[in-house]
């Protein structure tokens, strides 16, 4: 069992916010003139995913997709479902899906299959953490808030076991 009071400072609130408002000014020039509708990745995107869209200066719909990879562990299965769909049509958009954090790449592969056949205009990718150590599969990956070590890591919005989602800034217990 881990407890808030285990979890050392992975990346603190200021540096989160600062990085995002970056990735947000990045998305809403590239998207320009386009048709964007941003797609989040729950549970874990929800934090991550109100602040990016408040950073995207621009027009855009967002919606959700509910995924899972993993059941209580903290390691791969490499079995993904669908657990929510998207409430609308994505035909013609320009799609940027928003996920927490990438390691083996095993959901993202599988989602970027799974959108491609409703005939989107474009998909592209952004992932607040990007863990390259474990990677299992190329996945494409458009827009990296930040690349980390191989730890677990625990909060804004990534859970343990589905608690401590609610901590405002990246932990892991060292
Ligand atoms: P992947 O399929 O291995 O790339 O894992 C993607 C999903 O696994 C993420 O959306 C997270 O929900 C979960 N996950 C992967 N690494 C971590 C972690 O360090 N902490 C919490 N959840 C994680």
């Amino acid at each position: 069992m881990v407890t808030r009071k285990d979890l050392a400072v992975l990346i603190d609130e200021e540096t989160l916010q600062s990085r995002i408002l970056e990735l947000g000014k990045q998305i809403a020039a590239d998207y320009e003139g386009k048709d964007l509708a941003l797609i989040g990745i729950l549970k874990g995107c929800f934090m991550f995913l109100a602040d990016l869209s408040r950073a995207i200066e621009r027009d855009c719909t967002v919606d959700f997709l509910g995924l899972s990879s993993y059941g209580a562990a903290t390691t791969s299965s490499g079995v993904v479902k669908i657990t929510s769909d998207l409430t609308r049509p994505i035909e013609g958009r320009d799609v940027l899906v928003v996920e927490d954090i990438i390691d083996t790449g095993l959901t993202m592969r599988y989602l970027l299959e799974n959108l491609g056949t409703r005939r989107p205009n474009s998909v592209r990718v952004c992932t607040l953490l990007h863990k390259p150590a474990n990677a299992r599969c190329e996945v494409p990956i458009d827009y990296v808030g930040f690349t980390i070590e191989d730890h677990f890591v625990i909060g804004y919005g990534l859970d343990y076991a589905e608690r401590l989602r609610n901590i405002p800034y990246i932990g892991y217990k060292p």
